[in-house]
């Protein structure tokens, strides 16, 4: 009877823990590194380096619009004053860019699924975990 109620106790546990892990999806990088293919054309997250967008190395936490010798868009400059990317803010902005930073420069249309914007989140935060 007492091992009985142990491993009542335990599937419990294990229940209640899944159900906390379902609630936030929590980002893959590895799986952000794929998403991350539909920004390669413009953004390399590896290197310091600007391609037709400016580079999204150390871009989680970093202020908006401050990429020296990138030109950016009358908007996204006004619309950046005083912010930074944290998690929100990015979540927000590549759902649609271009509702959110109207008259940007940045061609894409938005990703439409939260968790691949979660993934991509993580990605971006640490790219070398998806090696
Ligand atoms: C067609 C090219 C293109 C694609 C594709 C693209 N971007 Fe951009 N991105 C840009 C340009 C250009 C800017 C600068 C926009 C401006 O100044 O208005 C930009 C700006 C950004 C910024 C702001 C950076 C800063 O320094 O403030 C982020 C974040 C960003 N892009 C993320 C992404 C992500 C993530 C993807 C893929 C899901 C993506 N972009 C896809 C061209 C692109």
């Amino acid at each position: 009877m007492k091992r009985c109620l142990r491993l009542f106790s335990a599937a419990l546990i294990a229940t209640a823990s899944l159900a906390t892990a379902g609630l936030a999806h929590a980002g893959d990088a590895k799986k952000g590194a794929i998403v991350f293919k539909k920004c390669q054309a413009c953004h390399t997250a590896t290197e310091a380096k600007n391609r037709v967008g400016p580079t999204l190395q150390g871009v989680v936490g970093r202020q908006v619009a401050v990429v020296e010798k990138f030109k950016y868009s009358k908007a996204m400059k006004e619309f950046g004053a005083g912010k930074t990317w944290d998690e929100t803010l990015l979540a927000t902005y590549l759902a649609t860019p271009r509702d959110i930073v109207k008259g940007t420069t940045m061609a894409f249309a938005g990703l439409k699924k939260p968790e691949d914007i979660a993934d991509i989140i993580a990605y971006l935060q640490d790219p070398a975990a998806a090696n």
